[in-house]
């Protein structure tokens, strides 16, 4: 029998890829930053959801934030994954298949969000794009709108009946691997409370002007972020923290992107 076996030199050749130890001296370093000056914000569907009142003032505080950033917009879901959900949960759909339906929603707002913003030379991007080619369309415009559901799809994790991973962490993902200068998600409400302002606790309801992704995780009862969220900011690479705005006060966005506190700042378990 020959040996057919070709070797390569490599420092991973020789090692399992489950062993944290044996793959640190390579893997431990940080990742370069893809994308260091691109600015992520994430519209709430919520704030999609109440029409004209809230996307016209939206995108024209978008347009006026072009000339001095270079935006990725990614929508989420509104009402209408709600809506799905629970049509799809009533008839028994597994989570794999709820997935799916979820982001199409969010894919929506972001073809709505383009559409308003054609104007400006603003376009909508399917995943794939974003994946390869965002720097040649970023190089064409200033700002490109995408879906902020992740892709997991039919592999979505199958520990809840509701998707757990939904445009919060997708974002978060996105922004923290392509090494953005920052992510903001702007959100109908001032930012984070300790209970939902809108809620019937809304008396007992305390604003947090600044908090961290492991005291969120932490607290009980309704919040206005994926509780996925906070695993993957624990973990995060590259960012420090991320900042939830009101998008329905003019101003806040602009006044966020160019580093004010106006909203609940989060960090991540980089700067814990
Ligand atoms: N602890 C909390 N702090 C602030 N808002 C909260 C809290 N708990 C619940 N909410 C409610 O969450 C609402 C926002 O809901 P949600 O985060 O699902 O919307 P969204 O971010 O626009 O949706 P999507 O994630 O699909 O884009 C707020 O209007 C607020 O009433
Ligand atoms: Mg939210």
């Amino acid at each position: 029998m020959t040996n057919t076996i070709k070797h390569v030199l490599s420092p991973l050749a020789r090692q399992t890829l489950q062993d944290d130890e044996l793959t640190r001296p390579v893997a431990g370093r940080r990742p370069i930053r893809l994308l260091p000056w691109l600015q992520v914000v994430k519209i709430g569907g919520r704030v999609m959801d109440r029409g004209a009142a809230a996307i016209l003032p939206l995108v024209e505080e978008l347009r006026k934030l072009l000339p001095e950033h270079r935006l990725l917009i990614l929508t989420g879901a509104g009402i209408r994954a709600r809506h799905i959900f629970s049509v799809g949960l009533d008839l028994g759909l597994p989570v794999g298949s709820l997935a799916p339906l979820a982001a199409s929603e969010a894919g929506q707002n972001g073809h709505i969000l383009a559409a308003m913003l054609a104007p400006e030379d603003v376009s909508y991007v399917e995943h794939p794009t974003i994946a390869d080619r965002l720097p040649i369309h970023l190089a064409a415009a200033r700002a490109l709108v995408g879906s902020a559901y992740p892709p997991y799809h039919h592999h979505e994790f199958p520990g809840s009946r509701i998707p757990p991973h939904r445009a919060d962490t997708g974002a978060f993902l996105l922004a923290d691997a392509l090494g953005a200068a920052g992510l903001t998600i702007v959100e109908d409400v001032d930012g984070v409370y300790t209970a939902d302002p809108k809620g019937p606790d809304a008396g007992q309801a305390q604003f947090l002007a600044e908090t961290s992704a492991a005291d969120l995780a932490k607290l009980e009862g309704p919040l206005p972020l994926d509780r996925a969220l906070f695993e993957v900011m624990a973990t995060a690479r590259q960012l420090e923290r991320v900042q939830v705005v009101n998008g329905l006060v003019p101003g806040r966005l602009t006044a966020a992107l160019r580093g004010e506190h106006v909203g609940t700042i989060i960090r991540t378990g980089l700067s814990a």
